[in-house]
């Protein structure tokens, strides 16, 4: 039952270590450059944005994680207020749920929550195979969204037990969505990142926004083996599967993709570094739910503010008085991230 997953996804992310245990997302390898005469006042630092044709007063989005289970209702109203306060994005987990029971759609309809800002509906590709694009048109108009992120997650469905194998067809499924949707897909990765050539293909595809979801932060393939009943002690080689994020911007960032770092995002200076290194945006997904899970709204909202302020400490420290400025930053780029810059492709 796909609810059931949807509980055990959540329980274990809540409660054990999930996240990658030796690759990092590489951000330890991009060096900002300080700014000591930096001529600017913190009040007037900018980090308003626009993203999918919306206005964010950050470079921010809360990542895809639940809907369709009863104690995904609030937490799902919840973020989304929080996002629509401090004008982020919202995304919602996979309505996958929607498509076998009507009745789960109730914990996707956020829109009065998150007001006028920017909400993504979520399914897999593997599961839009099976649809045609007017009933995927249906998810996002039946919630009210301003588009869907599609998510491709090979590995995490080669580690379920239940898991969809069958990988055919999804390039042309995906160029007749974009053809018939456009402006309101966004493709995205789930922990193990885009290469460029793979960037490549889904640009010859019409896709125009991204969102890698590298290796550094949540490890879903880690997640579906604890799942099995493995032990978090235990080694697999697919725990740790993967393109580390920032590697997977430098590979995607120059195909002309509306681009959004993800995977292992932890501070505002990711949130930065992720800018530096091509991204448009920046997205969040298991530190806003453990900071939900420690104090509610209040909780999300302190934690998204805290992340901001420190965007704009580091915005103050590099010269940067808006996003643009921040996005011409040059940084200095050393050990392993060097080494995938430099690999063949
Ligand atoms: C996820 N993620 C996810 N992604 C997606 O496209 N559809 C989904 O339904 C889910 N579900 C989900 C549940 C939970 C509890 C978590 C923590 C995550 C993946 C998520 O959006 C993101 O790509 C990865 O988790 C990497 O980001 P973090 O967690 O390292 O910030």
């Amino acid at each position: 039952m796909i609810e059931n997953r949807k509980m055990e996804h959540l329980k274990i992310c809540a409660e054990e270590d999930v996240e990658f245990q030796k690759i990092t997302t590489l951000f330890e390898d991009v060096h900002l450059v300080h700014e000591a005469l930096p001529e600017l006042d913190l009040a007037e630092i900018e980090t308003r944005t626009s993203f999918m044709g919306k206005e964010l007063q950050a470079p921010l989005l809360i990542g895809a994680m639940t809907g369709g289970i009863d104690n995904a209702e609030q937490l799902n109203l919840d973020l989304a207020r929080a996002a629509g306060e401090l004008g982020l994005g919202f995304c919602l987990g996979s309505q996958r749920p929607m498509l076998e029971n009507p009745e789960a759609a109730k914990s996707f309809k956020v829109r009065a929550a998150a007001g006028e800002t920017l909400v993504l509906g979520n399914l897999g590709l593997q599961q839009a195979i099976k649809l045609d694009p007017e009933q995927v048109e249906e998810l996002i108009t039946g919630i009210e969204a301003d588009g869907i992120a599609i998510h491709l997650n090979p590995a995490m469905e080669l580690s379920q037990v239940e898991g969809d194998t069958n990988f055919s067809n999804g390039y042309k499924m995906l160029t007749s969505l974009t053809r018939q949707l456009p402006g309101k897909i966004m493709l995205k990765e789930t922990g193990c990142g885009i290469s460029k050539h793979v960037g490549a293909r889904l640009r010859e595809a019409g896709v125009q926004v991204l969102e890698t979801a590298g290796a550094g932060g949540t490890s879903w393939t880690r997640v579906e083996r604890l799942r099995r009943g493995g032990g978090a002690d235990e080694e697999n080689w697919m725990d740790e599967w993967g393109i580390p994020t920032a590697a997977s911007l430098l590979e995607v960032s120059t195909l002309g993709f509306e681009l959004v770092g993800s995977g292992g995002i932890r501070s505002g200076l990711d949130v930065a570094k992720s800018l530096v290194l091509g991204a448009n945006a920046a997205a969040m997904a298991l530190p806003v739910l453990r900071a939900y899970l420690s104090d509610g709204y209040d909780g999300v909202a302190d934690f998204l503010e805290g992340i901001i302020r420190e965007l704009k400490a580091v915005m103050l420290l590099t010269g940067a008085k808006d996003i643009a400025a921040l996005k011409r930053h040059s940084p200095v780029i050393s050990g392993r991230l060097s080494e995938w810059m430099n690999r063949k492709k």
